[in-house]
């Protein structure tokens, strides 16, 4: 073989790869971001952040190609914000308000009445002056952020988690079984813009508990409006349980969400994540079974006309509340989210984003 033969045969060689690689990369690198494709649906895509991220650059890199919109995962929530009583602690909500306005991005707030995270000096105080300090935390906290947060979990978790109706909480003790009606009423007299939203996890399958819980939900609702209490949106955290084998089939989820649509609510999945604590085997049997979740979650879910937004509860392995509520029993990292620790795209973004491709446009 002549050398100069053996020379251009190795440039083109080099030629060739540099265009994979070059191809590659730009698939990868111009993958067009989640809220980008969900803009194309008529929806928003968000991911819940903790000021801890904001720290890493590379995560911030994946979070603003990724989403239109972010949920602080703890900075808003009563025990961060006023650690002890009549000391407000605003630096990590500024920073988040910061950074959302930084890079023109939805900001939604995430929650002003819950049974969990609150300040410990709260439980100490009688009922009545703890029924005024929740009022004061409403508006005070609404109120700084007004105009930076469009849409407010105002209510978090208040439907038992066997469907009996109201769970039992320091909120239903304190103000009574109208608290709902109450604390809504408030918020929208501190931030008429803001959308108010109740927000509740286990509302997703087909199981019968599922089914009591939605009841409780839909009539809980129907006894508000009945009294024109204002409730803009139902939020469903999806926190969702990839099988061992198959997928599952969310079967009469679209049912319940037209149910909500009917009542005039907007929609919105609000805490997105797969574990896969259920699944055994190799990490490309438990990815395959948390994208085929993913799948057909997204596919009950996207034909709904009232669904604003799906923000997932982060975005990358790299930081999952899953390790620590429920580690594996292998002791192995869970992988509940479209990027791995590493940032790098898994099958369940392929599957993600493919879904939403395939879904019909409104
Ligand atoms: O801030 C303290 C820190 O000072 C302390 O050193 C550390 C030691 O444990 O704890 C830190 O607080 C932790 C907090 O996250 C902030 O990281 C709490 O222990 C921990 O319990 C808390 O977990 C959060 C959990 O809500 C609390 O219930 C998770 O990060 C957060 O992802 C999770 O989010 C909830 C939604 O708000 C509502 N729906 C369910 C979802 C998952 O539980």
């Amino acid at each position: 073989m002549q050398v100069s033969g053996v020379i251009a045969r190795r440039s083109l060689l080099t030629a060739a790869l540099a265009m994979v690689l070059a191809l590659f990369s730009f698939g990868a690198s111009n993958r067009v971001g989640l809220d980008q494709l969900a803009r194309r649906r008529g929806l928003r895509w968000g991911a819940a952040i903790s000021v801890e991220a904001l720290e890493q650059p590379d995560l911030v890199q994946l979070l603003l190609a990724n989403v239109g919109s972010i949920t602080p995962e703890n900075a808003f929530k009563w025990a961060a914000t006023e650690p002890r009583q009549g000391q407000l602690e605003w630096k990590a909500v500024d920073q988040l308000m910061q950074f959302a306005r930084r890079h023109q991005l939805q900001l939604r707030g995430h929650t002003l009445v819950w049974h969990e995270q609150l300040p410990g000096w709260l439980t100490a105080l009688p009922a009545d002056v703890r029924a005024q300090a929740l009022k004061a935390h409403i508006t005070r906290l609404m109120q700084h952020t007004r105009g930076a947060v469009s849409s407010w979990d105002v209510i978090n978790e208040p439907i038992d988690p066997e469907g009996k109706g109201l769970r039992d909480t320091i909120w239903l003790q304190t103000l009574g079984a109208d608290y709902i009606g109450t604390v809504l009423q408030w918020a929208r007299a501190a931030d008429p813009q803001a959308r108010l939203f109740i927000n509740d996890y286990g509302l997703e399958g087909d199981d019968p508990q599922t089914l009591r819980k939605r009841r409780a939900l839909l009539d809980l609702i129907d006894s508000l409006q009945r009294r024109q209490v204002p409730l803009d949106g139902i939020g469903l955290q999806a926190h969702l349980l990839a099988p061992p084998e198959g997928s599952p089939p969310f079967t009469t989820l679209p049912g319940f969400l037209k149910q909500l649509r009917q009542r005039g609510l907007l929609v919105e999945v609000t805490e997105l994540d797969v574990s896969d604590r259920e699944v055994n085997g190799t990490i490309a049997t438990r990815d395959r079974q948390v994208a085929a979740t993913y799948q057909a979650f997204l596919q009950a879910v996207l034909s709904e006309p009232a669904l604003q937004r799906i923000t997932s509860w982060g975005l990358s392995d790299r930081q999952t509340w899953l390790n620590r509520a429920f580690p594996r029993r292998d002791g192995q990292p869970q992988r509940p989210l479209p990027f791995d620790t590493r940032l790098q795209p898994k099958l369940a973004l392929h599957q993600i984003d493919a879904t939403i491709r395939r879904a019909r446009s409104w």
